[in-house]
């Protein structure tokens, strides 16, 4: 079978004595078609050669970050961007201690800086170097920022010692990356959109009403959402934050009835979900000209539509999957269910917004999931960053849509 044609995987080799056994997985990803890159750092090179891989991948091997003729023909960002998967097998506790510092000293961390796609890593040490404090609080790191983790095994190891620190069997790691891969095909053909930031809502050219969303939520799932070969709309209120994407689609409003024209225009949609801070009011007239000083004012506001609502409510082009927020200060569950059943949502995200560290304005949350289907039991994903909570948020789209 020829799965993986049109396939684009970027193949990350470190120096270990595990290193031949990469071979086999780039035999196994060619075999399928895969189409391969290969980076080897410095001392990856003592253990395989670029022949031996360009020989198996028929593919480029590039080993230097200062190479000008592979940076005329693909500079490093280009080569990130190129990929749909990163694999680095084997990756040793220094390679793992470069990446969760977010060093960029070599070809190899500066493309894994640079990428937006997933990456998987292959682990392979001594027992002694995995079971370090340092490596395990460093591959926590890697592992919140939604890096995914294959391996290590226990068993024999070079240096004579037994334990863990073992790479994975090569056709394990294989199975990884082409189940991966296989997801993200039948992904592609999925849409998918994704409301996020706050609205502002005008009582004068100059003054608004908003509120404390950053957008951060929304841009990480619509990015999740992407990377797993959704096709991605992200709608978004006013935000500070730039996407990288460029498959995602971004669609910038300003306001709640912006917002709503935005969402009705991209409709239909497999999956949407309702990560913005909607304004409940606007103004009920807004003043064309500034509002001059005077003793007192009074603005009269008028309820906007619930986007959510409309949307989940929409005979015709109802989205299969519609996922509401719910931000609440008090009550979370008992509000979350209310807003489950009465926007007609299938599953709502609940967040605790009454906290610093998380909900507005943080890069880190603490969610729990209601699910409509009472088959499903309500899901708490514990405090962690907004990008990882939104993988596994993706997970769990990903499982239910296929
Ligand atoms: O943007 P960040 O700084 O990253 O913060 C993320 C977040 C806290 C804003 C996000 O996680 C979140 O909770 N978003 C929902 C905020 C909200 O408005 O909740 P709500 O309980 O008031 O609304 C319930 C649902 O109805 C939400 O899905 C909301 O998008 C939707 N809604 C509300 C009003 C409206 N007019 N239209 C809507 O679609």
């Amino acid at each position: 079978m020829k799965n993986l044609s049109n396939k684009k995987v970027l193949f990350i080799i470190c120096g270990g004595i595990s290193a031949y056994k990469s071979l086999e997985i780039i035999r196994l990803l060619k075999k399928n078609n895969a189409e391969i890159k290969t980076i080897l750092t410095k001392s990856a090179k003592e253990f395989v050669t670029p022949l031996s891989i360009t020989s198996l991948s028929q593919g480029k091997v590039y080993d230097d970050l200062f190479n000008l003729e592979n940076e005329t023909e693909m500079d490093h960002i280009t080569l990130s961007r190129w990929a749909d998967l990163i694999i680095v097998a084997p990756i040793t506790a220094n390679t793992i201690a470069k990446l969760s510092q977010g060093s960029s000293e070599d070809l190899a961390s500066t493309v894994i800086l640079a990428s937006n796609k997933q990456i998987f890593l292959a682990p392979a040490m001594n027992v002694r170097m995995w079971e370090h404090q340092s490596t395990q609080d460093n591959l926590k790191k890697l592992k919140n920022y939604g890096y995914k983790v294959i391996g290590p095994v226990i068993g024999d190891m070079a240096c004579g010692e037994y334990g863990e620190g073992k790479m994975s069997n090569p056709t394990d790691i294989y199975h990884e990356i082409y189940n991966f891969l296989s997801k993200q095909t039948k992904n592609r053909k999925i849409k998918a959109l994704v409301t996020a930031g706050p609205t502002k809502e005008f009582i004068d050219p100059v003054r608004y009403i908003t509120n404390k969303s950053s957008g951060k939520q929304g841009y990480e799932l619509a990015k999740s959402l992407s990377k797993r070969g959704f096709e991605t709309t992200l709608i978004s209120g006013p935000s500070n934050l730039k996407i990288i994407d460029e498959k995602i689609n971004l669609i910038k409003v300003e306001t709640a009835d912006e917002m709503l024209k935005a969402t009705q225009k991209s409709l239909p949609t497999d999956v949407a979900i309702f990560s913005a801070a909607v304004a409940d009011f606007k103004i009920d007239r807004q003043n064309q000209d500034k509002i001059k000083k005077q003793q007192d004012l009074t603005i009269k506001l008028e309820k906007n539509i619930d986007i959510l609502n409309y949307v989940s409510n929409h005979n015709s082009m109802r989205p299969k999957l519609v996922i509401g927020f719910a931000a609440e200060t008090n009550d979370l569950i008992k509000n979350a269910k209310i807003k489950l059943s009465s926007k007609n949502c299938d599953w709502i995200i609940a967040n605790d917004v009454s906290k610093k560290d998380r909900g507005f304005d943080s890069d880190y949350n603490e969610v729990t999931i209601f699910y409509k289907d009472s088959k499903n039991k309500d899901e708490k994903l514990s405090f962690k960053k907004k990008s990882k909570i939104s993988e596994e948020i993706v997970d769990r789209i990903t499982a239910q849509i296929n």
